[in-house]
């Protein structure tokens, strides 16, 4: 796989997923179907923020078979605007679902191959490319072990369904249990400049590793006011928005940043935040 290495989501790097090269600045699908009060975006406006995406340099996207809302899916508006997938790198994730009415159910190990069929079938795909094994029921962390379910996905990459493994919703004592059974490529978290910051620790135990932090939330988790964020933000004339998305980039090579929206303007800032260079001034004050 190449990367073009001027295109704006590669202004801060590249980062080895296992055996996929991916730009660090990705992109997040759950934001796609729903408009933030709660209405369904226009099918057009998600499928023109995936394939912007594309033309900024993003080749890494995360998404997951129960991010649904109403008639859209997710997966479906990967399908549709992005198959064949030259290049890029799709990341789904299991565990959770949702049955047709969408009430969320966590899956039982044995129900895991189905999770994984329906994300084959929904992207058009015969292999995925990563999957993200997600404990717990909520944004609690994850208790008890993974062993189980993560050894059925072990099993299932072996067989070629599946490429490369993550796990997700965890804590430094499930990495260690996942490790013993398979190699994972990266942790997916919920992470930023103001949550959950008990994490620093496993970040740093991913880049011992060479394993990609994945942090989820990391806009999202900020939108209250930070009069910080919003003073590095006036220094270099940008949004608040980019700059926890450049905080979470100085986090380490290892650190992956996968915003989701589903408006253009806020992908493009998204992406331009790659650029950003946060000083150690900045960085200081941001704490
Ligand atoms: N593993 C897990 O358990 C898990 C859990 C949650 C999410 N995820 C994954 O992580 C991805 C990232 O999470 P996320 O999408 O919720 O969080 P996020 O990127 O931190 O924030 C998204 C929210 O911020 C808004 N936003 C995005 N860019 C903005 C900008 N430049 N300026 C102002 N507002 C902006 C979006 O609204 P607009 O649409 O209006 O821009 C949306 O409300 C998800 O898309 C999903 O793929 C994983």
């Amino acid at each position: 796989m190449t990367t073009n290495t001027t295109a704006p989501a590669a202004a801060a790097g590249t980062w080895q997923l296992g055996s996929f090269e991916v730009n660090r600045l990705g992109f997040g699908a759950m934001r796609l179907m729903s408009t933030s009060d709660g209405g369904i975006r226009a099918r057009e406006t998600s499928l023109a923020v995936l394939r912007r995406a594309v033309e900024l340099g993003v080749n890494h996207f995360d998404t997951a078979a129960f991010y649904f809302a109403g008639p859209r899916s997710a997966n479906e508006l990967l399908n549709t605007a992005l198959a064949p997938y030259d290049d890029l790198v799709i990341t789904t994730k299991i565990g959770p679902g949702r049955d047709y009415e969408g009430n969320f159910y966590t899956a039982r190990p044995d129900q895991l191959r189905a999770q994984v069929e329906e994300n084959l079938r929904e992207l058009g795909l015969d292999h995925l490319d990563v999957v993200n094994y997600r404990i717990g029921q909520s944004l609690d962390r994850g208790t008890g072990s993974l062993a189980e379910g993560f050894g059925v996905l072990a099993e299932l990459r072996e067989a070629g369904l599946i490429r490369e493994l993550g796990i997700s919703n965890v804590g430094p004592e499930h990495l260690t249990e996942a490790l013993a059974i398979a190699p994972v490529v990266c942790v997916q978290n919920q992470y930023g400049l103001t949550a959950r910051r008990e994490d620093d620790e496993l970040v740093r135990l991913c880049a011992e590793r060479r394993i990609a932090f994945v942090p989820f939330f990391a806009v999202a988790s900020g939108t209250g006011e930070d009069t910080r964020v919003a003073e590095v933000a006036r220094r270099h004339d940008v949004t608040a928005a980019q700059v926890r998305l450049a905080w979470t980039l100085h986090q380490g090579p290892n650190v992956l940043a996968i915003p989701g929206t589903g408006d253009v303007g806020h992908l493009e800032q998204n992406v331009a935040a790659a650029a950003l260079k946060l000083t150690d001034e900045d960085l200081a004050a941001l704490g």
